[in-house]
């Protein structure tokens, strides 16, 4: 057997009815919102990627410095023999991990986007043919059927995309990450830190414009998957600082009144001159607040490791009542 698997574990049509009820929801609310998940596929995958090497946009490379530092510690707190990674995309970073960990087995890198699934499976097995990839097309935000490997496990959330979710939506997803830990497991969460406004701002705004095409991609995903009409030139990238909930806000704002068809939905949405659709929230944590939002879900912060400007953490936890590690 081939030592990559890539399985879907939503079903295309399951995948095109939720972006069905999302579209529906979010563009007929006031104000209009759309979920950042429908960024990803294959071109939003790869500016995202391209996102990465920007100037501005810091998390990637901090949050790298940090794993690059810290993979031993790491690997002499948890011995995993599973590594389940949500949210893997390129899985670029989790290679310092995989170095570390001597009695690695199996890799499960859990995803949205299939391209970059595909991409990062077959990267990784040329470098590691022994290693066994069991790749999950899944929604993180919904109940996963991990498949059958070895413990102790290590659960990772990197990049910050936990601050993708909303305050309910990370209460729901740390504790359904919970009940996917066994004793002896645990989850290694990397958080972006609050920070000055202004370089918040620059590392969603960057002056290259690859945000603003990232942001605007949603729109061609609309498109293709329903057969809107939207113009992306139409509107306008915004990013801002909510310094109320500590979150960078994208939006799209429309330069002009307009009316886009989604035949899909047997919908035409109209936006007023200036009328604005919030495509993402980035929130950004503080040490309390990521231990009291583990607590509350189960989860005891063991080690809090940060880069040396403090921009970015990585939080490893476990169950409450497990033995430190
Ligand atoms: N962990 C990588 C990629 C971060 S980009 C890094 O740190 O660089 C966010 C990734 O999460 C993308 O690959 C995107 O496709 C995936 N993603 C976003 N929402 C998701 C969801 N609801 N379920 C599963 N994957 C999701
Ligand atoms: C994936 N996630 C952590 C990124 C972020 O920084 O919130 C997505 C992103 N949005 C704009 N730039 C990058």
């Amino acid at each position: 057997m081939s030592p990559f698997a890539l399985t879907r574990t939503l079903p295309a049509d399951a995948t095109a009815a939720a972006l069905r009820t999302d579209v529906s929801a979010g563009l007929t609310a006031e104000p209009k919102w759309l979920p950042p998940k429908w960024f990803y596929d294959a071109r939003g995958s790869e500016l995202f990627e391209e996102i990465t090497r920007l100037p501005e946009y810091y998390p990637t490379r901090t949050e790298r410095e940090i794993l690059a530092v810290r993979a031993q510690e790491i690997a002499a707190a948890i011995d995993a023999r599973t590594l389940v990674e949500l949210g893997s995309g390129s899985s670029e970073k989790t290679r310092l991990l995989l170095d570390a960990l001597p009695k690695l087995q199996a890799y499960v890198p859990v995803d949205v986007s299939a391209s970059a699934l595909e991409l990062a499976g077959h990267a990784l097995l040329a470098e590691r043919p022994e290693l066994s990839v069991h790749a999950l097309v899944a929604d993180f935000q919904q109940v996963l059927a991990l498949p059958d490997t070895p413990g102790p496990r290590l659960l990772v959330f990197l990049g910050g995309t936990i601050g993708n979710l909303l305050p309910d939506e990370r209460a729901h997803f740390l504790a359904s990450v919970r009940s996917l830990l066994a004793p002896g497991d645990a989850l290694l969460l990397g958080t972006d830190l609050v920070k000055y406004e202004q370089t918040l701002v620059a590392a969603y705004d960057d002056a290259a414009g690859v945000t603003a095409e990232f942001n605007k991609n949603v729109l061609s995903v609309l498109n293709r998957e329903l057969g809107a009409d939207f113009h992306p030139a139409d509107f306008d990238h915004v990013a801002r600082w909510n310094p109320e909930h500590e979150w960078i806000e994208m939006r799209l704002r429309a330069r002009a009144a307009l009316t886009a068809k989604i035949p899909a939905l047997d919908l035409a949405v109209s936006f007023e001159a200036g009328e604005e659709v919030r495509t993402e929230v980035s929130a950004k944590f503080r040490r309390a607040g990521v231990s009291a939002e583990l607590a509350a879900a189960g989860l005891t912060l063991r080690h809090w490791w940060t880069d040396s400007a403090d921009r970015f953490a990585l939080s490893l936890a476990t169950l409450q009542g497990a033995p430190t590690p």
